[in-house]
């Protein structure tokens, strides 16, 4: 299976005060497979997803970023989302005067600019993705994320996923703030999507979504570190025990 995201030995710092978060990160996600993240607050999972997406405000110290073969470290955010790399934000932006239908078409566009796909065809692949996540039509007519509940702004962010067919997709939290009937619910659409051939690099703190989205990876996250590697029932076991039965210093991968 090729390869989609390959990390060697990432170190990056906090620009404005050099503060070191990455410590050292090494991971490789192939096509297709799911990476769940897991680790306590502030260990640095969502810098780790914003250096992956090429934040100016973290500056890569040591190591690279492989995209599908090519180092992308050196690229901005945009060119980075252009190859297929999309990310979910723990607490998406609202964007006042754009409305969320024309936000994801407007998105797409910028995407994919070769795309020949019509508008009407994208707009009806819109309404789909956002029926399955049971959103009506008056929330694609809604200004993007302006007043949405924490949990329609996630649902938000699975749309325009889903619209977008990323290669690799990381959903920083996507969870977190869900019903049990809407993390259901989003959790059948992230597997829609990943059964067509997305990877996806999960951070998460419950294993609940886990048993809806079944990680092929669970990484154990301290401090900077990837400190430990296993399949699904690492989730299960840090959900029951905590992160202090996780040696450090114990690297697997
Ligand atoms: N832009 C920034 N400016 C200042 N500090 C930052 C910045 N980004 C990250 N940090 C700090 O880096 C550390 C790691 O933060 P990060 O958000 O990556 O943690 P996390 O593992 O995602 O935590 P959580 O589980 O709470 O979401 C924290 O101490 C945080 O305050
Ligand atoms: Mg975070």
């Amino acid at each position: 299976m090729s390869k989609i995201l390959e990390i060697f030995d990432l170190r990056a710092s906090i620009k404005e005060d050099g503060r070191e978060i990455l410590k050292g990160i090494n991971l490789s996600i192939s096509e297709g497979e799911t990476h769940a993240v897991m680790g306590p607050n502030g260990s640095g999972k969502s810098t780790l997803a914003n250096v992956i997406m090429g934040n100016p405000k973290y500056e890569i110290t040591n190591g690279d970023i492989l995209f599908m073969g090519r180092s992308i470290k050196n690229l901005s955010t945009d060119e980075r989302a252009k190859l297929g790399l999309f990310m979910s934000f723990q607490m998406p932006e609202e964007i006042d005067g754009v409305k969320m239908r024309q936000f994801i078409i407007n998105s797409y566009r910028n995407m994919k600019p070769d795309d020949e796909i019509t508008v009407l065809k994208l707009s009806s692949k819109i309404s789909d993705y956002a029926r399955d996540l049971m959103l009506g039509d008056e929330f694609l007519q809604r200004y993007t994320n302006f007043g949405f509940s924490g949990g329609e702004k996630k649902k938000g962010e699975i749309l325009q996923m889903g619209v977008l067919e990323p290669r690799l997709a990381i959903l920083d939290e996507i969870d977190s703030g869900l019903d049990i009937d809407a993390m259901r619910i989003v959790a059948q659409s992230i597997t829609k999507i990943k059964n067509g051939k997305t990877a996806l690099l999960l951070i998460t703190h419950y294993q609940r979504i886990l048993n809806y989205v079944v990680p092929d990876f669970v990484h154990v996250y301290i401090d900077g570190q990837i400190v430990t590697t296993d399949g699904a029932s690492l989730a299960k076991e840090i959900e029951e025990k905590g992160y202090n039965f996780v040696k450090a210093g114990d690297v697997h991968e």
